[in-house]
């Protein structure tokens, strides 16, 4: 009987504050309630499971845990019937992987109303290639979009391009014939950044702190990816009317800025939150990355994993030397 099933999972336990993952056999009887039960085939890598591995007790307070804040896998149970049994379904974000056990895990059990139904087509490998570094990535663009963004406004800049959720939101805008300005601290990767659709690509000292409250407007509008300094002097070059979306700290959560940007050139602040927002917000952009959003450039470089490999995975992760889409494969040895 699937409720009483045993499965693998890469679990993270507290050994006086030595945080420490390995293989586990568990039992989904062990899982959280929840209205569905899935079995993951794949997962996804993001900081924040880095974070939550290394006993972050701001993503994660309880031990032993299963991390993985993206899931994707067949429904096998389902008290309210939607999704249904046999239905291929996403999980990010929410409690995923924080407090409730994660990805990393063959099975997880959650509530109805954080399944996304997979977009036709689709298959659970190529959703995690995007994971939620790239749902958040096609949030911001559907800011800008909202908001009435336009390829023939001008440029747009994307800051921490070579990031995971920077190097989607290059390809996609791209895409979608915006003439994309990465700003990148990497020059090693621009020529990467120009593959994925990027028409230049800046140091991070075309974003460095300058005393002035505005700047020549040189970019139509923006995706932020950083915060802190950068964020505020890019802010200062938006052209009149344009906006700018924005996701990270990277560079700080502070924001040192004026009003000058909003009530001299009329511009837009635009946050994007891909965790907690309505499932339904969720699907949309999720339909947009199968369909016409759709990156082909990101999903070839993609790269597999197997469980044994976490743990380097994510240690990379936290040293900052992780690069590329990096896709959990529980079926890979
Ligand atoms: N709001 C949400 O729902 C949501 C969802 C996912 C992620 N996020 C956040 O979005 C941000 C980006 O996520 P990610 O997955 O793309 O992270 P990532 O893969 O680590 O990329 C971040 C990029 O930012 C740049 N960067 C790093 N440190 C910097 C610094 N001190 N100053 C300026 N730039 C710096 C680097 O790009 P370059 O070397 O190319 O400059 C780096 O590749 C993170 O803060 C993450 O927590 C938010």
């Amino acid at each position: 009987m699937t409720s009483n099933t045993e499965f693998q999972a890469w679990r993270v336990e507290d050994h006086d504050g030595d945080f420490q993952g390995a293989e586990q056999t568990l039992n989904t009887a062990d899982l959280p309630e929840g209205d569905v039960l899935i079995r993951v085939s794949h997962s996804s890598l993001n900081y924040k499971d880095a974070l939550s591995a290394s006993g972050s007790k701001a993503v994660t307070r309880k031990f032993p845990h299963t991390p993985g804040i993206d899931a994707a896998g067949e429904v096998v149970e389902s008290a309210t019937g939607t999704p249904a049994v046999g239905s291929q379904v996403i999980v990010t974000g929410y409690d995923l992987g924080m407090n409730t056990d994660g990805g990393f895990g063959e099975y997880i059990r959650v509530p109805a109303d954080w399944c996304v139904t997979m977009p036709d087509g689709w298959d659970a490998r190529t959703a995690m290639i995007y994971g939620t570094a790239g749902l958040t990535a096609g949030l911001c663009v559907q800011k800008l979009l909202t908001m009435g963004a336009k390829p023939e406004q001008g440029r747009v800049a994307v800051s921490g391009a070579s990031g995971a959720v920077g190097t989607v939101a290059v390809e996609i805008l791209s895409n979608l014939g915006f003439e994309v300005v990465a700003i990148s601290g990497k020059a090693d990767k621009a020529a990467d950044l120009k593959e994925l659709g990027a028409a230049e690509v800046l140091g991070r000292d075309a974003l460095a702190e300058e005393k002035k409250p505005l700047l020549k407007p040189v970019f139509a509008n923006a995706i932020d990816t950083v915060g802190g300094t950068p964020l505020a002097e890019l802010l200062k070059q938006i052209l009149p009317g344009g906006s700018v979306s924005i996701c990270g700290l990277v560079a700080g959560a502070q924001l040192n800025t004026t009003v000058m940007p909003f009530i001299l050139r009329g511009i837009n602040l635009l946050g994007v939150d891909s965790v907690e927002i309505p499932l339904a917000d969720k699907a949309a952009v999720w339909h947009k990355l199968s369909g016409d959003w759709k990156c082909a450039k990101t999903e070839a470089s993609a790269r597999d994993i197997a469980r044994k490999e976490l743990d380097s995975a994510l240690k990379a992760f936290l040293k900052g030397e992780s690069a590329g889409k990096i896709v959990l494969d529980h079926a890979k040895a």
